[in-house]
Protein backbone atom coordinates (compact mmCIF):
# COMPACT_ATOMS: atom_id res chain seq x y z
CA UNK A 1 0.00 0.00 0.00
CA UNK A 2 1.29 3.56 -0.97
CA UNK A 3 2.32 5.86 1.70
CA UNK A 4 -0.32 8.75 2.49
CA UNK A 5 -0.02 11.40 0.58
CA UNK A 6 1.06 14.44 2.53
CA UNK A 7 -2.13 16.91 0.54
CA UNK A 8 -5.26 15.18 -0.07
CA UNK A 9 -5.55 14.65 -3.56
CA UNK A 10 -9.14 14.75 -5.07
CA UNK A 11 -10.60 11.66 -7.07
CA UNK A 12 -13.29 10.98 -8.91
CA UNK A 13 -15.10 7.86 -8.96
CA UNK A 14 -18.13 7.14 -11.53
CA UNK A 15 -20.60 4.85 -9.83
CA UNK A 16 -19.42 4.94 -6.53
CA UNK A 17 -22.96 3.89 -5.15
CA UNK A 18 -22.28 0.10 -4.87
CA UNK A 19 -19.71 -2.56 -5.54
CA UNK A 20 -15.99 -1.63 -6.77
CA UNK A 21 -17.07 1.98 -6.88
CA UNK A 22 -18.43 2.13 -3.12
CA UNK A 23 -15.39 0.13 -2.07
CA UNK A 24 -12.92 1.82 -3.73
CA UNK A 25 -14.54 5.59 -2.48
CA UNK A 26 -14.55 4.02 0.95
CA UNK A 27 -10.67 2.90 0.41
CA UNK A 28 -9.46 5.96 -0.88
CA UNK A 29 -11.46 8.18 1.69
CA UNK A 30 -9.79 6.16 4.56
CA UNK A 31 -6.31 6.05 2.86
CA UNK A 32 -6.46 10.46 3.13
CA UNK A 33 -8.12 11.29 -0.11
CA UNK A 34 -10.33 13.56 -1.18
CA UNK A 35 -13.13 11.85 -2.93
CA UNK A 36 -16.32 12.77 -5.16
CA UNK A 37 -18.56 10.31 -5.65
CA UNK A 38 -20.00 10.66 -8.90
CA UNK A 39 -23.50 8.83 -8.39
CA UNK A 40 -26.98 8.41 -10.18
CA UNK A 41 -28.64 9.17 -6.90
CA UNK A 42 -26.39 11.08 -4.56
CA UNK A 43 -28.65 10.72 -1.41
CA UNK A 44 -28.49 6.69 -1.37
CA UNK A 45 -24.68 6.66 -2.12
CA UNK A 46 -23.59 9.00 0.03
CA UNK A 47 -25.62 7.75 2.62
CA UNK A 48 -23.78 4.16 1.85
CA UNK A 49 -20.88 5.95 1.89
CA UNK A 50 -20.83 7.58 4.99
CA UNK A 51 -21.99 4.16 6.47
CA UNK A 52 -18.81 2.59 5.37
CA UNK A 53 -16.39 5.66 6.12
CA UNK A 54 -17.46 6.93 9.41
CA UNK A 55 -17.91 10.42 7.32
CA UNK A 56 -19.90 13.22 8.77
CA UNK A 57 -22.19 15.42 6.66
CA UNK A 58 -20.26 17.92 6.56
CA UNK A 59 -16.85 16.02 5.75
CA UNK A 60 -14.77 18.26 3.06
CA UNK A 61 -13.32 14.96 1.51
CA UNK A 62 -16.70 13.08 1.01
CA UNK A 63 -18.48 15.03 -1.67
CA UNK A 64 -21.10 13.76 -3.49
CA UNK A 65 -21.78 14.76 -7.38
CA UNK A 66 -24.90 13.69 -9.40
CA UNK A 67 -24.00 11.72 -12.69
CA UNK A 68 -26.29 9.92 -15.26
CA UNK A 69 -24.21 8.40 -17.80
CA UNK A 70 -26.93 7.96 -20.41
CA UNK A 71 -27.74 11.76 -19.82
CA UNK A 72 -25.25 14.38 -21.70
CA UNK A 73 -26.69 17.38 -20.42
CA UNK A 74 -26.10 15.47 -16.55
CA UNK A 75 -21.94 14.82 -17.82
CA UNK A 76 -21.69 18.34 -18.49
CA UNK A 77 -23.24 19.07 -15.43
CA UNK A 78 -21.18 17.53 -13.12
CA UNK A 79 -17.87 18.05 -15.22
CA UNK A 80 -19.00 21.49 -14.05
CA UNK A 81 -20.24 20.95 -10.89
CA UNK A 82 -16.85 18.94 -9.86
CA UNK A 83 -14.70 21.65 -10.97
CA UNK A 84 -16.48 24.65 -9.44
CA UNK A 85 -16.80 22.69 -6.10
CA UNK A 86 -13.05 21.18 -6.45
CA UNK A 87 -11.12 22.44 -9.29
CA UNK A 88 -8.85 20.15 -11.21
CA UNK A 89 -8.97 16.86 -9.80
CA UNK A 90 -5.87 14.54 -9.38
CA UNK A 91 -7.44 11.30 -10.70
CA UNK A 92 -10.84 10.35 -12.62
CA UNK A 93 -11.51 6.85 -12.77
CA UNK A 94 -14.29 5.80 -14.68
CA UNK A 95 -15.65 2.93 -13.09
CA UNK A 96 -19.72 3.01 -13.32
CA UNK A 97 -21.09 0.50 -15.65
CA UNK A 98 -23.86 -1.93 -17.04
CA UNK A 99 -23.80 -5.62 -17.97
CA UNK A 100 -25.99 -7.44 -20.79
CA UNK A 101 -26.14 -10.98 -21.59
CA UNK A 102 -27.94 -12.12 -25.17
CA UNK A 103 -26.11 -13.39 -28.54
CA UNK A 104 -26.25 -10.35 -31.52
CA UNK A 105 -29.75 -11.85 -32.35
CA UNK A 106 -31.20 -10.77 -29.73
CA UNK A 107 -29.92 -8.10 -27.63
CA UNK A 108 -31.82 -5.01 -28.57
CA UNK A 109 -30.43 -1.42 -30.52
CA UNK A 110 -31.25 0.29 -27.43
CA UNK A 111 -29.07 -1.93 -25.38
CA UNK A 112 -26.20 -0.99 -27.32
CA UNK A 113 -26.99 2.35 -27.16
CA UNK A 114 -27.00 2.08 -23.55
CA UNK A 115 -23.53 0.04 -22.97
CA UNK A 116 -22.04 2.62 -25.19
CA UNK A 117 -23.32 5.65 -23.68
CA UNK A 118 -22.27 4.38 -20.23
CA UNK A 119 -18.91 2.82 -21.17
CA UNK A 120 -17.47 5.32 -23.60
CA UNK A 121 -19.42 8.16 -24.48
CA UNK A 122 -20.33 9.28 -21.42
CA UNK A 123 -17.05 8.74 -20.18
CA UNK A 124 -15.74 11.00 -22.99
CA UNK A 125 -17.58 13.57 -22.34
CA UNK A 126 -17.03 13.78 -18.81
CA UNK A 127 -12.89 13.74 -19.49
CA UNK A 128 -13.46 16.48 -22.18
CA UNK A 129 -15.37 18.72 -19.29
CA UNK A 130 -12.51 17.91 -16.76
CA UNK A 131 -9.51 17.92 -18.96
CA UNK A 132 -8.71 21.80 -19.76
CA UNK A 133 -8.19 22.27 -15.77
CA UNK A 134 -6.23 18.75 -15.33
CA UNK A 135 -3.73 20.16 -18.48
CA UNK A 136 -3.67 23.09 -16.64
CA UNK A 137 -2.60 21.84 -13.40
CA UNK A 138 -0.08 19.51 -14.98
CA UNK A 139 -0.58 16.05 -13.49
CA UNK A 140 -2.94 13.70 -12.67
CA UNK A 141 -4.05 10.37 -13.91
CA UNK A 142 -7.38 8.78 -15.31
CA UNK A 143 -8.25 5.03 -14.74
CA UNK A 144 -10.36 3.57 -17.07
CA UNK A 145 -11.73 0.19 -16.46
CA UNK A 146 -11.81 -2.96 -18.89
CA UNK A 147 -12.39 -6.24 -18.15
CA UNK A 148 -11.74 -9.83 -19.46
CA UNK A 149 -14.78 -8.69 -22.36
CA UNK A 150 -12.14 -6.27 -23.36
CA UNK A 151 -9.21 -8.04 -23.95
CA UNK A 152 -10.95 -10.65 -26.28
CA UNK A 153 -14.56 -10.75 -27.42
CA UNK A 154 -16.63 -13.03 -25.28
CA UNK A 155 -19.73 -14.56 -26.67
CA UNK A 156 -23.02 -13.61 -25.60
CA UNK A 157 -21.65 -10.32 -23.98
CA UNK A 158 -20.71 -9.19 -27.26
CA UNK A 159 -22.03 -5.02 -26.85
CA UNK A 160 -20.16 -5.79 -22.81
CA UNK A 161 -16.97 -6.98 -24.71
CA UNK A 162 -16.99 -4.30 -27.89
CA UNK A 163 -17.42 -1.12 -25.00
CA UNK A 164 -15.01 -2.38 -23.29
CA UNK A 165 -12.79 -3.04 -25.92
CA UNK A 166 -13.41 0.40 -27.29
CA UNK A 167 -12.60 1.82 -23.94
CA UNK A 168 -9.27 0.02 -23.91
CA UNK A 169 -8.21 1.88 -27.39
CA UNK A 170 -9.69 5.14 -26.57
CA UNK A 171 -7.42 5.04 -23.41
CA UNK A 172 -4.66 4.50 -25.62
CA UNK A 173 -5.44 7.36 -27.72
CA UNK A 174 -6.10 9.68 -24.71
CA UNK A 175 -2.54 8.79 -23.12
CA UNK A 176 -1.03 9.85 -26.34
CA UNK A 177 -2.71 13.12 -26.63
CA UNK A 178 -2.67 14.14 -22.53
CA UNK A 179 0.99 12.62 -21.59
CA UNK A 180 2.96 15.75 -22.93
CA UNK A 181 0.90 17.70 -20.27
CA UNK A 182 2.06 15.70 -17.57
CA UNK A 183 -0.84 13.53 -17.25
CA UNK A 184 -1.06 10.22 -17.96
CA UNK A 185 -3.95 6.60 -18.55
CA UNK A 186 -4.13 3.80 -16.60
CA UNK A 187 -6.11 0.84 -17.68
CA UNK A 188 -7.48 -1.87 -15.34
CA UNK A 189 -8.34 -5.18 -16.49
CA UNK A 190 -10.63 -6.19 -13.65
CA UNK A 191 -10.75 -10.09 -12.86
CA UNK A 192 -14.52 -11.41 -11.42
CA UNK A 193 -15.58 -9.17 -8.72
CA UNK A 194 -18.42 -9.91 -6.08
CA UNK A 195 -20.58 -6.96 -6.65
CA UNK A 196 -24.01 -6.68 -8.50
CA UNK A 197 -22.92 -6.76 -12.03
CA UNK A 198 -22.47 -10.39 -11.90
CA UNK A 199 -25.68 -11.68 -10.54
CA UNK A 200 -28.90 -12.26 -12.44
CA UNK A 201 -30.23 -9.12 -10.85
CA UNK A 202 -27.13 -7.16 -11.90
CA UNK A 203 -26.95 -8.01 -15.35
CA UNK A 204 -30.04 -7.04 -18.12
CA UNK A 205 -30.39 -10.68 -19.56
CA UNK A 206 -31.96 -11.07 -23.47
CA UNK A 207 -31.24 -14.78 -23.80
CA UNK A 208 -33.84 -17.26 -25.00
CA UNK A 209 -33.00 -20.63 -23.44
CA UNK A 210 -35.59 -22.37 -25.75
CA UNK A 211 -34.24 -20.29 -29.01
CA UNK A 212 -31.66 -21.28 -31.38
CA UNK A 213 -28.31 -20.32 -29.06
CA UNK A 214 -30.42 -22.06 -25.97
CA UNK A 215 -27.70 -24.53 -25.84
CA UNK A 216 -25.10 -21.92 -25.43
CA UNK A 217 -26.71 -20.24 -22.67
CA UNK A 218 -27.11 -23.32 -20.77
CA UNK A 219 -23.21 -24.05 -21.02
CA UNK A 220 -22.04 -20.45 -20.43
CA UNK A 221 -24.39 -20.03 -17.77
CA UNK A 222 -23.26 -22.83 -15.90
CA UNK A 223 -19.54 -21.84 -15.78
CA UNK A 224 -20.44 -18.05 -14.94
CA UNK A 225 -22.21 -19.11 -11.64
CA UNK A 226 -19.14 -21.48 -10.88
CA UNK A 227 -17.07 -18.26 -11.61
CA UNK A 228 -19.42 -16.40 -9.38
CA UNK A 229 -18.72 -18.75 -6.60
CA UNK A 230 -14.78 -17.54 -7.02
CA UNK A 231 -15.03 -14.25 -7.02
CA UNK A 232 -12.50 -11.29 -5.76
CA UNK A 233 -13.98 -9.63 -2.60
CA UNK A 234 -14.13 -5.68 -3.62
CA UNK A 235 -11.50 -4.46 -1.35
CA UNK A 236 -8.82 -6.30 -3.17
CA UNK A 237 -9.96 -4.39 -6.17
CA UNK A 238 -9.78 -1.07 -4.59
CA UNK A 239 -6.52 -1.52 -3.03
CA UNK A 240 -5.21 -2.31 -6.55
CA UNK A 241 -6.91 1.00 -7.85
CA UNK A 242 -5.08 2.84 -4.64
CA UNK A 243 -1.42 1.61 -6.02
CA UNK A 244 -2.84 2.08 -10.07
CA UNK A 245 -3.35 5.80 -8.91
CA UNK A 246 0.21 5.82 -7.99
CA UNK A 247 1.30 5.42 -11.64
CA UNK A 248 3.46 7.72 -13.58
CA UNK A 249 3.88 6.55 -17.18
CA UNK A 250 2.09 8.08 -19.82
CA UNK A 251 -0.10 4.86 -20.20
CA UNK A 252 -0.18 1.31 -18.12
CA UNK A 253 -1.96 -1.57 -18.23
CA UNK A 254 -2.83 -3.57 -14.93
CA UNK A 255 -4.85 -6.54 -14.71
CA UNK A 256 -6.19 -7.00 -11.39
CA UNK A 257 -7.44 -10.46 -10.09
CA UNK A 258 -5.51 -13.79 -10.32
CA UNK A 259 -7.93 -14.63 -13.55
CA UNK A 260 -7.06 -11.08 -15.28
CA UNK A 261 -3.56 -11.91 -15.01
CA UNK A 262 -4.20 -15.33 -16.44
CA UNK A 263 -6.31 -13.83 -19.56
CA UNK A 264 -3.94 -11.07 -19.96
CA UNK A 265 -0.75 -13.12 -19.77
CA UNK A 266 -2.16 -15.88 -21.99
CA UNK A 267 -3.38 -13.27 -25.15
CA UNK A 268 0.10 -11.69 -24.76
CA UNK A 269 1.54 -15.40 -25.36
CA UNK A 270 -0.73 -17.12 -27.31
CA UNK A 271 -1.78 -16.04 -31.12
CA UNK A 272 -5.31 -14.70 -31.39
CA UNK A 273 -6.86 -18.11 -32.87
CA UNK A 274 -5.15 -19.70 -30.34
CA UNK A 275 -6.73 -17.58 -27.49
CA UNK A 276 -10.06 -17.50 -29.08
CA UNK A 277 -10.12 -21.96 -28.93
CA UNK A 278 -8.88 -21.61 -25.31
CA UNK A 279 -11.87 -19.18 -24.05
CA UNK A 280 -14.14 -21.73 -26.64
CA UNK A 281 -13.45 -24.64 -24.50
CA UNK A 282 -12.94 -22.78 -21.28
CA UNK A 283 -17.03 -22.04 -22.04
CA UNK A 284 -18.08 -25.16 -23.26
CA UNK A 285 -18.97 -23.79 -26.67
CA UNK A 286 -19.80 -26.17 -29.43
CA UNK A 287 -16.59 -26.64 -32.49
CA UNK A 288 -17.03 -24.89 -35.38
CA UNK A 289 -20.55 -25.84 -37.27
CA UNK A 290 -21.33 -28.05 -34.72
CA UNK A 291 -25.14 -26.53 -34.71
CA UNK A 292 -25.31 -26.39 -38.90
CA UNK A 293 -28.70 -27.08 -40.19
CA UNK A 294 -27.67 -29.50 -42.81
N1 LIG B 1 -17.55 -7.04 -10.84
C1 LIG B 1 -16.89 -7.62 -11.82
O1 LIG B 1 -16.70 -8.85 -11.85
C2 LIG B 1 -16.30 -6.79 -12.93
C3 LIG B 1 -15.42 -7.41 -13.83
C4 LIG B 1 -14.85 -6.66 -14.85
C5 LIG B 1 -15.15 -5.31 -14.96
N2 LIG B 1 -16.03 -4.73 -14.07
C6 LIG B 1 -16.34 -3.30 -14.27
O2 LIG B 1 -16.20 -2.64 -13.03
C7 LIG B 1 -17.03 -1.49 -13.04
C8 LIG B 1 -17.86 -1.46 -11.75
O3 LIG B 1 -18.75 -2.57 -11.78
P1 LIG B 1 -19.33 -3.23 -10.45
O4 LIG B 1 -18.86 -4.62 -10.46
O5 LIG B 1 -19.08 -2.38 -9.29
O6 LIG B 1 -20.89 -3.22 -10.81
P2 LIG B 1 -22.17 -2.81 -9.96
O7 LIG B 1 -22.04 -3.28 -8.56
O8 LIG B 1 -23.33 -3.27 -10.78
O9 LIG B 1 -22.12 -1.21 -9.92
C9 LIG B 1 -22.31 -0.49 -11.10
C10 LIG B 1 -22.22 0.98 -10.77
O10 LIG B 1 -22.34 1.73 -12.00
C11 LIG B 1 -23.34 2.70 -11.80
N3 LIG B 1 -24.02 3.05 -13.04
C12 LIG B 1 -24.62 2.23 -13.92
N4 LIG B 1 -25.19 2.92 -14.93
C13 LIG B 1 -24.93 4.23 -14.67
C14 LIG B 1 -25.24 5.44 -15.31
N5 LIG B 1 -25.99 5.48 -16.42
N6 LIG B 1 -24.79 6.59 -14.78
C15 LIG B 1 -24.06 6.60 -13.65
N7 LIG B 1 -23.75 5.49 -12.97
C16 LIG B 1 -24.18 4.32 -13.47
C17 LIG B 1 -24.32 2.10 -10.80
O11 LIG B 1 -25.11 3.11 -10.23
P3 LIG B 1 -26.60 2.85 -9.65
O12 LIG B 1 -26.43 2.42 -8.22
O13 LIG B 1 -27.28 4.16 -9.79
O14 LIG B 1 -27.23 1.79 -10.51
C18 LIG B 1 -23.34 1.46 -9.84
O15 LIG B 1 -22.81 2.41 -8.95
C19 LIG B 1 -17.86 -1.56 -14.33
O16 LIG B 1 -17.26 -0.75 -15.31
C20 LIG B 1 -17.75 -3.02 -14.71
O17 LIG B 1 -17.92 -3.21 -16.10
C21 LIG B 1 -16.61 -5.43 -13.07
Amino acid sequence: MPEPHPEPRTVVITGASRGLGLASATYLYQHGWRVVAAMRTVDRGLAALRAATGATEDDPRLLGVRLDLLDPASVTAAGEEILARVGAPYAVVHNAGIAAAGTTEELPAALWQDMFRTHLFGPVELTRTLLPAMREAGQGRIVMISSAGGVRGMPVISAYSAAKGAVERYAESLAAEISPFGLGVTVLVTGVFDTDIITDDGTASFRDFDGPYGKQHVSIDKRGRAAMKIANPPEKFAAALAEALEDTGPHRRRAVGADAVGLVTMAKLLPGAAVAQVIRVAMGQPRHGALRRR
